[in-house]
């Protein structure tokens, strides 16, 4: 299991001053950036010319994560923008193998998304394709949603498999993560946390960041890992 990364969405912070927004969070590991098209979500945030000017402007590297239908044309330029990781939704990917590849290729680590209803076990084959697994504990689309712990079993088994392939993919989990709920992930094997309303919602955002980080260690520790 990789160490605990906090991964900060932007998806709650105030769009007229993104910039901004992330020099809040000096302590986060990635800057998690969603975009939505209005298609494979019913909501709509930016695309890859935002993005870029973000990248500019910070030296976090970016995590995009990528809500959008026809994923395998489009998500080569968010390499190109500068992101440092750009996950994908296999539920939107017409070639997952070949879309991950792509991304590699092109200098980004490549990740796959899950829904909360798509099963990990058809994509264990892939593991070792992807340097990152999603698994959304909500219905993407909106930040503030609530956790859905039915997704743990999933998380666990996704823990399972990525051990007992010996690959060093990590495991992120996004979605009403929370001082409440963190736990909850890393005691189930997630290593990578996104967190948006949480952070974003807090006085004290970079602090946000450090006490989830906190507590996703020590329950990480209570789990015997
Ligand atoms: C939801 C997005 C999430 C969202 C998380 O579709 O993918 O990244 O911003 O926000 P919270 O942490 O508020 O659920
Ligand atoms: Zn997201």
């Amino acid at each position: 299991m990789g160490h605990v990364q906090i991964t900060p969405s932007i998806l709650n912070a105030d769009f007229a001053a993104l910039g901004a927004e992330v020099g809040r969070i000096p302590g986060a590991d990635w800057v998690h950036v969603d975009v939505m098209d209005n298609h494979f979500v019913p909501n709509l945030t930016f695309g890859p010319t935002m993005v870029e000017a973000l990248a500019r402007s910070t030296e976090t590297p970016l995590d995009a994560h990528l809500m959008i239908a026809d994923v395998d044309r489009h998500a080569p330029a968010y390499v190109e923008a500068g992101c440092g990781s750009v996950t994908f939704h296999v539920e939107a990917a017409s070639a997952p193998v070949r879309l991950a590849r792509e991304v590699r290729a092109a200098g980004a680590r490549a990740s796959m998304a899950l829904r909360p209803a798509t099963p990990v076990e058809p994509y264990e084959d892939l593991l070792p394709e992807l340097d990152m697994l999603l698994l959304m504990t909500v219905e993407p689309g909106f930040g503030g949603q609530q956790f859905l712990d039915l997704v743990l079993p999933k998380i666990r088994r996704a823990r399972a498999l990525l051990d007992k392939h010996g690959v060093e993919t990590w495991l992120q989990v996004d979605g009403g993560v929370s001082l409440e709920t963190i736990g909850r992930c890393a005691e189930a094997g997630a290593d990578t946390f996104v967190a948006g309303s949480a952070v974003f919602s807090a006085d004290d955002p970079d602090r946000m960041v450090a006490e989830l980080r906190a507590a996703a260690e020590a329950a990480r520790d209570g789990a015997g890992s």
